[in-house]
C-alpha cells in the first residue's frame, strides 16, 4: 500500500476524521481478507508544519491503518516531505547552505552537501523523533540527508526486498524549492550498491517525496537510480500519476506517484487517494508485472478510482516490465 501527503496539523479534525475515519478503516479490514498486504510507503508531508503536536495525531492514524492490514511495524517505511520540515528552525544555516551550493558543479556538490547536513538536520528533528520513538522505526532515520536503505525478507519469497528510503526534503525551504532542493549524489551511490560496489540482489524499491526535477543533482541521481530502482514510489504532487522516465540508452525507471490521503477543502487537493500495488515478480524478484489500484475519496466514500486514468476499470492500471 502507497499513500503520500497527509498533512496532519491542517484543517478541521471532523473533516479529516470523515475521510480517514470509519470507511477507510473498514474498507481496509475487507482488502485485507481478500489479500496480505506486505508493506506500507508513506511518502512524505506527514505533519504539515513539522511539529511534534502534528506528528501524535499522525501515530494514532497509522496505528488505525496497521491494525486494519495487520502490518508489522516493521513493514512501515516512511520517508519525510517538505512539510515534514520545521522552517522556522535554522532559516540562516539553510540560507548559508543554499548559497554554498550555488556554482557548485555535479563533481563539487556532494562534498558541499555532505558539510551542510549537521546544521540542516535539527529542521527535521520532530519527524525523526516521531519516526525513532514513537514509530519504532530507527532505521529509518538516516545518519545523513540522503536516505536509508533496509534489506528484508518476504516468507515464500527466494530473494530479498531492498527499500531505499531517499530524504528529498532537508533543504525545502518555502514555496521556491524547485531545483533548490539535493540529494546528494556519492552517498546515493553507496545505498544503491553494496559494500563491494556491487549491484543489490532481489527487488529494488525507491521512495521519495518529490519528483527527481525538483532537485538541483536530480538529473545525476535520477541516471544513477533508473540503473539500480525497479520502482520509485512519490508523492508531493497531489495528485496520482504513473510516468516512466525514459532517457536514450537508459533503464527507464518506473515512478507511481500517489495523489495527497488528506488535503482539507479550500486547500490545493485535487485528489485524495491511495493506492494498492500488486506486484508479480520472477524468481530472482525482477518484476514482471505490476497491478496498480487506484482509490479515491469521492467525497462521502472511498472507492476504486479511475477519475484520474478514465480507462482504468474499477481504478486499475496494468504495467508490463520488458517490453
Ligand atoms: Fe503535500
Ligand atoms: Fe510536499
Amino acid at each position: 500500500m502507497h499513500l503520500s501527503d497527509l498533512h496532519f496539523g491542517r484543517g478541521a479534525n471532523w473533516e479529516r476524521q470523515r475521510v480517514l475515519g470509519e470507511d477507510l478503516l473498514r474498507k481496509l479490514s475487507t482488502l485485507r481478507t481478500e489479500r496480505d498486504v506486505d508493506l506500507l510507503f508513506i511518502t512524505g508531508d506527514i505533519a504539515f508544519a513539522g511539529r511534534s503536536g502534528d506528528y501524535e495525531q499522525a501515530t494514532k492514524f497509522v496505528e488505525s491503518i496497521r491494525s486494519a492490514l495487520h502490518l508489522a511495524v516493521e513493514r512501515i517505511f516512511v520517508v519525510p516531505g517538505n512539510h515534514d520540515i520545521d522552517r522556522t528552525v535554522s532559516p540562516t544555516g539553510l540560507a548559508q547552505v543554499r548559497k554554498d551550493i550555488e556554482g557548485q558543479t555535479p563533481a563539487s556538490l556532494p562534498k558541499v552537501l555532505t558539510a551542510a547536513t549537521a546544521n540542516i538536520i535539527p529542521r527535521q528533528a520532530a519527524y525523526r523523533a516521531w519516526v525513532r520513538d514513537t514509530l519504532k522505526r530507527p532505521t529509518l532515520v538516516a545518519t545523513d540527508t540522503t536516505g536509508y536503505r533496509e534489506t528484508l525478507e518476504l516468507s515464500g519469497r527466494p530473494f530479498p526486498v531492498q527499500v531505499i528510503g531517499l530524504d528529498t526534503a532537508w533543504l525545502s525551504g518555502g514555496d521556491d524549492d524547485h531545483e533548490r532542493l539535493a540529494l546528494n549524489r556519492a552517498r546515493l551511490g553507496e545505498l544503491l550498491h553494496d559494500d563491494d560496489g556491487h549491484p543489490l540482489p532481489g527487488l529494488r524499491l525507491g521512495l521519495c517525496h518529490h519528483p527527481f526535477s525538483w532537485l538541483r543533482d536530480g538529473r545525476e541521481c535520477e541516471n544513477l537510480a533508473r540503473d539500480h530502482l525497479q520502482i520509485l514510489f512519490r508523492g508531493h504532487l497531489h495528485q496520482p500519476e504513473l510516468a516512466v522516465q525514459f532517457s536514450p540508452g537508459l533503464t527507464p525507471l518506473k515512478c507511481v506517484t500517489a495523489g495527497a490521503l488528506f488535503e482539507p477543502s479550500g486547500g490545493d487537493m485535487n485528489y485524495a487517494g491511495f493506492e494498492l500495488v500488486d506486484l508479480e515478480l520472477d524468481l530472482t524478484g525482477r518484476p514482471v508485472q505490476a497491478q496498480i489500484h487506484f482509490w479515491g475519496w469521492r467525497g462521502d466514500f472511498w472507492a476504486p478510482d479511475n477519475h484520474v486514468y478514465p480507462n482504468a476499470a474499477n481504478g486499475l492500471v496494468e504495467w508490463k516490465w520488458g517490453s
